[in-house]
């Protein structure tokens, strides 16, 4: 992935969304160098810590209100790079898990703005579903390119993929921002 499309560079900066137990952070953190900066975020905490000089891991919830200024404040401001691997625990119940995995793509696609710089770039891990194929179009009008990708760890056979976007058109430029309507505020859930 990175050999062939050049993600990350040295000097940036990035946010690692759902960076549970640290593989993409410690790529992320060679790749940028010591002059870059990586922010990683989890519901679970990685202990023991990586001990990067360059990474601040910090623990909650994607979904929390003030997750997005928590993040840009460890960062230092918006990030030339998102990297998002984010995924819900599976339950096995069908319905429950796509509607999960809508949700948090939702929940992603209403930070980036917040996130990411314009111009910059995004990988994300794109969930099955009809919803999710939805987030996936609208993400694709906000960027000057975008492709779905294969990772070379991904499982032989699996259906997993990413996005890869780049340029990012900015704020305002069509992602549902802030007041991001989720699935389960569609269907009336009182948790929403
Ligand atoms: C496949 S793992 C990420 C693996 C990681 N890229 C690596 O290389 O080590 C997916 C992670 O997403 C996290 N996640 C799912 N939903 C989340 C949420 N709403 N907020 C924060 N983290 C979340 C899970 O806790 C899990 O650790």
């Amino acid at each position: 992935m990175q050999e062939r499309h050049r993600l990350l560079r040295r000097g940036q900066k990035v946010f690692d969304l759902g960076c549970w137990p640290g593989g993409w952070l410690q790529h992320a953190a060679a790749q940028v160098g010591p002059g870059g900066r990586v922010v990683g975020i989890d519901r679970a905490a990685i202990d023991p810590p990586l001990g990067l000089s360059n990474v601040t891991v910090l623990e909650g919830d994607l979904a929390e209100a003030g997750t997005a200024e928590r993040l840009r404040e460890a960062l230092g401001g918006r990030a030339d790079v998102v990297l998002s691997d984010a995924a819900p625990k599976l339950t096995g119940l069908r319905d429950r898990d796509r509607a999960a995995e809508e949700d948090l793509l939702c929940v992603i696609e209403a930070l980036l703005p917040a996130l990411l710089r314009p111009g910059g770039d995004l990988l994300l891990k794109i969930l099955d579903g009809p919803e999710a194929q939805e987030v996936d179009r609208r993400i694709r009008r906000v960027f000057r390119s975008a492709k779905a990708v294969k990772l070379k760890a991904t499982r032989k056979g699996s259906s997993e993929r990413y996005l890869l976007a780049r340029g990012f058109a900015g704020a305002g430029s069509g992602t549902r921002s802030g007041a991001v309507q989720s699935n389960r505020a569609k269907r009336g859930d009182s948790t929403a």
